[in-house]
């Protein structure tokens, strides 16, 4: 088992990432005592296909325990799923304080969060996620939130977890498709902070969605490592330095909002496809070598492909990014690739260029 400390003082907490772990659990979460309401939050598809495991490593831990499945997809993160979910803990753990645990990816993880931070003004919980990409993003940092129809994670908090537990077992029951969009955010990390990391993904991608446990290990670690400093040094997103993990989600989001979400591209896609077109405009603007650029296509490709769909307005993904939280009074801010391993962010960026790149990419 690989540990990663965050350290964020009295905030801090490990994440550990290793095959077959969630049978410590017992050694690694402490309750003061057996009365300890848990209150585990999935979904129906992880709970019949994990449940079972979990509850036999939780039960010497608490005489009470319950599973509450909300519903699978990002509906879950909706204000009536997180008043249901409120109210059920509320009558499950009438007078006592419960211990919360998302078990699943990034929507049961930004949902469970945000009822933990809630509720009581803030009951401890954990995250065991179940997906390759909130072993190596969601589940890292306390990034918790809903959505609301005008816009995603919007409604929402920082609040930490008391520790990561990234068991690579849950990964054998992925769809590949999903396993795609966990790998899009590890070449993100390669892309902004670690060199050796992209070198890595570039030999070893197959072996990666072969699920291959050594090259998968490696890489779930590394990229909480970074994750982890990352969040360390600007835990709360004010010092223009966590926002650097959005690179590529720019104009991905934008991508996403513009097909209203509609499934037909999955967020991996629209985020590789961001990747690819902020590197475009750094290239245009001459800030990183022909070669690097190339280096992240090819990467990029082998994981997602390109999105070509006649469903998608040039007029509703300007739209879109105009909504984007890193702008700031209109003025538009980029993450751009200056080479593999360091971006920056860049303001200004001339629309003619925006819409030259975008339409270049996909339409
Ligand atoms: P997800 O949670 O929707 O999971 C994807 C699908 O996989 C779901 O259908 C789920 O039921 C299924 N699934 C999960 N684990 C499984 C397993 N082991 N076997 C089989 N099926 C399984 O998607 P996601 O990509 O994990 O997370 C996306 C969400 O994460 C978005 O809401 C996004 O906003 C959020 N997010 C949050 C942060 C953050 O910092 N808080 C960062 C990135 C993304
Ligand atoms: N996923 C972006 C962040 O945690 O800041």
């Amino acid at each position: 088992m690989k540990t990663v400390k965050i350290d964020l003082g009295p905030r801090s907490y490990n994440i550990y990432i290793g095959k077959g772990i969630v049978g410590k659990l017992p050694s690694l979460i402490k309750l003061e005592t057996r009365d300890t309401p848990l209150f585990i939050v999935t979904n129906r598809r992880i709970n019949t296909l994990h449940g079972g495991k979990l509850k036999k490593v939780l039960m010497p831990l608490s005489k009470k325990i319950l599973f509450c499945e909300v519903p699978d997809s990002e509906k879950a993160k909706s204000f009536p799923v997180y008043i249901r979910t409120v109210r059920r803990l509320a009558r499950f753990a009438r007078k006592t304080q419960p211990y919360v645990i998302a078990f699943g990816g990034g929507v049961i993880g930004d949902l469970a969060g945000f009822v933990a931070s809630a509720y009581r003004r803030g009951v401890p919980y954990i995250q065991i996620p179940t997906t390759l990409l909130a072993e190596v993003d969601s589940a890292i940092g306390g990034k918790v939130a809903i959505d609301i129809k005008e816009a995603k994670n919007i409604v929402g908090d920082f609040y930490q977890p008391k520790m990561v537990l990234c068991d690579l077992q849950f990964l054998k029951t992925l769809p590949k498709k999903e396993l795609r969009n966990g790998l899009v955010e590890i070449i993100k990390y390669g892309i902004i902070k670690d060199k050796e990391l992209f070198t890595f993904l570039e030999k070893n991608v197959k072996k990666i969605l072969k699920l291959d446990n050594k090259a998968l290990e490696h890489v779930i670690f590394k990229s909480c490592g970074i994750k982890a400093k990352i969040v360390e040094v600007d835990e709360l997103d004010t010092k223009d330095l966590r926002a650097i993990l959005n690179f590529g989600h720019t104009i991905g989001h934008a991508i996403e909002t513009a097909l209203g979400y509609s499934r037909s591209i999955t967020h991996g896609q629209a985020v590789a496809s961001g990747m690819v077109m902020a590197s475009a405009i750094a290239l245009k603007l001459k800030m990183i070598k022909s070669g690097d650029c190339k280096k992240i296509y090819s990467l990029v490709r082998k994981v997602s492909p390109e999105i070509k769909t006649r469903h998608i307005k040039l007029k509703d993904i300007l739209s879109a990014l105009s909504y984007d939280k890193k702008f700031i009074y209109g003025v538009n801010r980029f993450i751009l690739p200056e080479k593999i391993g360091r971006v920056k962010i860049v303001s200004k960026i001339p629309r003619a260029l925006i819409k030259t790149v975008i339409m270049g990419e996909i339409i």
